[in-house]
């Protein structure tokens, strides 16, 4: 997943990034994804997937909130503030979420087009699309050792890095100060394979900055916006295999470190990109998340997909192994008081990154396209929608309603902190529109008239 750890980014990687924001904001991942067909796996009765039936309706009557990552570009915040679109891909992001995260576009190499110029076209076009739709969003993220711009490998150095670091969250966290949600403040610093003894990665911020460069992170991003939960996201901690039970004793013993050191944080993010083959996430990872309790942190389902490279079969069998995952996996999560949000890393198998060709080690030998979303690439709902939506259901009760709410409400308006740059991408901001009218599949049955569906 992340292939760092060796130093320094290289340029390849640098490269492969900026490459793939590329790709990722235009419509070129689903162009290549839909070129592939397949015949469209069969789900009976049809579905209907708006209002009461949505993700959204059901995680909150749970107390929970349900959100996807989103590529900006991919919104029409145009007819949204029209209040004409009829954008299917729009309209489903508007029915199924409570909380957004853009997938690229708050990154470094998503803002940061040269050394000392920021673009915030995409991540505005998103708050305002927030605002018109009555979303929380969360931050992604502010200091990572992936997802930097190519001029960053020349430009920063150790006399510069920590102003640099201290510089960017204070210009990102604070252009959206008290807008966010959440933020994840560090992504991705725990690699016990880079076999130093505090278990952090070797990244650039780490030979740059030097070790305290995430409580620097954090303390900025703290400074810069007090109500967001600050957060520290991580991936391949979900296993009971010796390098994930590892890797979750090293982030632990991070989050010990930083909370005796003062710092502030709010929640740790699980990120669960996971696998339809092979081990299951089970006991250990619940014992983490547990632990993370103890200290008082909230945990968050940040960014869940299945992998199905390795599953054989059409598209029927893909659908059958991932809802599996799915079931198994958010009843062993969202049984934790402590787990009140889950996202999806997109939401669609049309836009998912598993599909954008990046990496030759996820397609699939036939070819097909992957499928580790509820929506399939005609954004239809697939088995994994019921299963996901079941476990939405199961999911155990927030302990109190004032726990089921989190501090930031949802955006009422678009109300950038700093005036928006001035773009086409972003117009001028409108009153916000109702959206919430039952959505539904072409052919489904009438809606259940349901009592689940709570208000905004
Ligand atoms: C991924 C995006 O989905 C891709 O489009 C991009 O090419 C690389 O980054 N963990 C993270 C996310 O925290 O930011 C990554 O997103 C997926 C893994």
């Amino acid at each position: 997943m992340t292939q760092s750890g060796k130093g320094p980014l290289t340029r390849r990687q640098f490269g492969r990034f900026a490459l793939s924001l590329g790709a990722a904001s235009t419509l070129s991942g689903w162009m290549r994804a839909s070129a592939i067909q397949t015949p469209e796996p069969a789900l009976a009765p049809r579905v209907l997937v708006g209002g009461a039936n949505s993700l959204r309706a059901h995680a909150e009557a749970r107390g929970l909130l349900y959100g996807v990552a989103v590529d900006p570009a991919l919104l029409d915040v145009e007819g949204m503030a029209a209040g004409e679109t009829r954008d299917r891909y729009t309209l489903l992001v508007a029915t199924q979420a409570d909380i957004l995260v853009a997938e690229n576009a708050m990154k470094w190499a998503g803002l940061r087009p040269t050394a000392d110029k920021f673009d915030f076209s995409l991540a505005d076009r998103m708050m305002l699309f927030a605002g018109q739709t009555g979303k929380r969003v969360r931050g992604h993220n502010l200091c990572w050792h992936e997802g930097l711009p190519p001029w960053f490998k020349d430009s920063a150095t150790k006399d510069n890095a920590r102003q640099m670091l201290v510089a960017h969250i204070r210009t990102v966290a604070g252009r959206y100060r008290g807008q966010i949600h959440s933020w994840d403040v560090v992504n991705e610093a725990v690699e016990p394979a880079d076999d130093r003894l505090d278990g952090l990665r070797k990244s650039p911020w780490l030979e740059l900055v030097g070790p305290d460069y995430i409580e620097l992170a954090f303390n900025t991003a703290a400074e810069a916006d007090p109500q967001a939960k600050l957060t520290y996201n991580e991936f391949g901690i979900e296993l009971d295999i010796p390098e994930q039970t590892e890797k979750r004793t090293q982030v632990l013993l991070l989050l010990r470190r930083l909370k005796a050191r003062g710092v502030r944080i709010d929640a740790v993010g699980v990120q669960s990109h996971l696998q339809a083959d092979g081990p299951q996430p089970g006991a250990g990872l619940v014992k983490f998340i547990e632990e993370v309790a103890k200290l008082g942190l909230e945990v968050f389902i940040t960014e869940m997909d299945v992998n199905t490279r390795n599953v054989a079969g059409g598209p029927d069998q893909q659908d059958a192994a991932v809802a599996l995952v799915y079931t198994n996996y958010l009843g062993l999560v969202l049984a934790q008081p402590t787990v009140r949000v889950l996202l999806t890393w997109g939401f669609t198998n049309a836009h998912s990154w598993l599909n954008n060709g990046m990496d030759p080690s996820n397609q699939r030998r036939d070819g097909s396209p992957q499928r580790p979303l509820p929506f399939d690439d005609k954004l239809k709902p697939t088995p994994v929608f019921l299963a996901l939506r079941a476990a939405l259901d199961k999911a155990q009760p927030a302990p109190s309603p004032a726990a089921a709410r989190t501090e930031v409400p949802p955006s009422a308006a678009p109300s950038p902190a700093a005036p928006p740059t001035p773009t086409p991408n972003t117009p001028p901001p409108a009153a916000p529109v109702r959206l919430y009218e039952p959505f539904s599949v072409k052919g489904s049955p009438p809606a259940q008239p349901s009592s689940s569906g709570p208000s905004q």
